[in-house]
């Protein structure tokens, strides 16, 4: 399984902190936001990555992350966006580089507090299709921000709608999604949506309607640095005190969840 990191867009709801970087490049705590997912996926034995970006500050990606091997990176390449025609566009350029492999996808404001170990390990025992993370978000407000998904009364996902008026349940779609090969045929079927960009929901959509999309609910802290400047320092704050990456569980078990919730380190391999 390859990795793919997408750190393009313009991050206008950080402005103007962006206008003098890219987003990704913001600190989180002590280092900046993008070196969280490459350590995220590193982890769970994620090392060949692509890190997509565009903008004009691209050149400082390299700057920091250079070939990847101090990140733990066996194999790290690049891929510029020349516009921010959406997450769904920005994945399409990772084509050539997945070259018929699966792949796990990153949306580089994405920070947990867990591990995605569990997930990687669940969507290699899949046949085929994709995998979304779900967190449980309680807040109404908070929802109307993300992609959230209709349960089915199987427990299955029939749907997910994209920043909905009336969230349909009390789960986000995390920015962490894993695909199969066949998600290089799907992009070019899509329409942009009303905001101009092509949408991931739709290429999950997609996989709904096959029958082929499972979830994982992640377990403990997940944040989208990217939302707001709130969400930015709520994410930040959660950082400095808790750290990130650890080895939580990835499980639907809750008791599980609270055993890992208050103990640091432990890794759950
Ligand atoms: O964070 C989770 C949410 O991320 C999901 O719940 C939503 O379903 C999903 O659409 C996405 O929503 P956002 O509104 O947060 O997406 P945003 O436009 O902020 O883009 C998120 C990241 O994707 C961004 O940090 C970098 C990457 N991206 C985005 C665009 C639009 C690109 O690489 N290229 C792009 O053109």
């Amino acid at each position: 399984m390859k990795g793919v990191i997408l750190a393009g867009g313009t991050g206008s709801r950080l402005d103007p902190l962006t206008r003098i970087t890219n987003k990704h490049l913001l600190p989180i705590h002590d280092r900046p936001m993008i070196t969280y997912g490459v350590e995220a996926l590193v982890q769970a034995g994620i090392t060949e990555l692509m890190v997509v970006t565009g903008g004009t500050h691209a050149g400082e990606f390299l700057r920091l992350l250079g070939n990847g091997n101090d990140y733990g990176v066996d194999r790290l390449l690049y891929a510029y966006q020349d516009r921010p025609g959406g997450i769904a566009e920005a994945l399409g350029l990772a084509e050539r580089f997945s070259r018929g492999d699966r792949i796990v996808v990153m949306l580089a404001d994405n920070i947990v507090e867990g591990s995605l170990r569990p997930a990687v390990h669940n969507f290699s025992r899949q046949e085929r299709g994709a995998r979304v993370l779900l967190t449980p978000v309680e807040d109404p407000a908070h929802l109307r921000h993300l992609g959230v998904p209709e349960m089915g009364e199987d427990g299955r996902i029939v749907r997910i709608v994209e920043k909905p008026e009336t969230p349909p349940s009390s789960y986000g779609v995390t920015g962490i999604y894993f695909y199969d090969e066949d998600v290089f045929d799907v992009i070019p079927t899509l329409v942009p949506s009303g905001r101009g960009e092509l949408e991931i929901t739709d290429v999950n959509n997609h996989y709904v309607r096959e029958g082929l999309l499972e979830h994982d609910i992640l377990e403990g802290f997940w944040g989208d640095a990217g939302e707001s400047i709130d969400a930015y320092y709520e994410v930040n704050d959660f950082v400095r005190q808790h750290g990130a990456n650890k080895g939580l569980n990835c499980s639907r078990n809750t008791e599980q969840y609270w055993t890992y919730r208050h103990s640091s380190d432990i890794i759950v391999e």
